[in-house]
């Protein structure tokens, strides 16, 4: 997925998403591309990844449409979507994906991270190492800040983000806990929440 992003958008932060592939020791994440939906289906398909975010499996067809609208891209300069595909690299097997939304609405980038590996794949380490790599990828771009919404008790989930830094506040959105990884300026546009 090739995003000029640095002049379509007027987000202060990113400008190498051109090339937005993100290495770590065993994992490779690439952005993500709607040829990649049958491959993701296969992945996404049991109902408990979705015991704490809700909802339920995609139909191949709902997948694709949702790629082709993320691959579009939210239409607003100041809110950019990334998405990519998590894949092994001895093998190249897709294992999940990360996202990341991005918005700057006042000259301070901040990027909402999420992340889901297929059930196969679970408990290997690989959500954290991903993560890790995202969120030092994101803060290297110039992301002021990084922040995932987490349900109370989806325990790994939460420690997924603290193995890339985020830490649990007191902020709440729609019932999750809202964990932050931010530098000093974002933490300075707060009020005291957040670490
Ligand atoms: C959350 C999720 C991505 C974790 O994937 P994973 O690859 O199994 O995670 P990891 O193997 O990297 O393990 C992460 C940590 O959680 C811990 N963990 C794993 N399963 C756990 C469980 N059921 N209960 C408590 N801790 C658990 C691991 O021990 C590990 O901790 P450590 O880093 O301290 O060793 C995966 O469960 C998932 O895709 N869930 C559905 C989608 C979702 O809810 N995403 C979160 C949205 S923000």
């Amino acid at each position: 997925m090739g995003l000029a992003v640095s002049t379509v958008y007027g987000l202060g932060m990113i400008a190498l998403v051109d090339d937005a592939v993100i290495a770590t020791e065993r994992l490779v994440l690439r952005p993500l591309q709607v040829d990649d939906v049958g491959e993701m289906a296969v992945v996404l398909a049991d109902p408990a990844l979705h015991e704490f975010t809700g909802g339920a499996p995609a139909t191949l067809d709902g997948l694709r449409a949702r790629y082709e609208t993320w691959v579009e891209g939210s239409g607003s300069p100041d809110e950019l979507w990334m998405n990519w595909i998590v894949r092994r690299i001895a093998d190249a097997v897709a294992v999940g994906t990360v996202q990341a939304t991005i918005i700057d609405p006042d000259g301070t980038a901040t990027a909402l991270v999420a992340w889901t590996i297929g059930v196969p794949w679970q408990g290997q380490g690989y959500a954290g190492e991903a993560a890790v790599g995202l969120v030092e990828w994101l803060i290297g771009c110039g992301a002021d800040s990084v922040i995932a919404h987490i349900h109370p008790d989806h325990q790994a989930s939460a420690a997924v983000a603290g193995r890339a830094g985020l830490r649990p506040t007191a902020e709440l959105s729609d019932g999750e806990v809202v964990w932050r990884r931010g530098c000093l300026a974002a933490r300075l546009n707060l009020d005291g929440q957040s670490v």
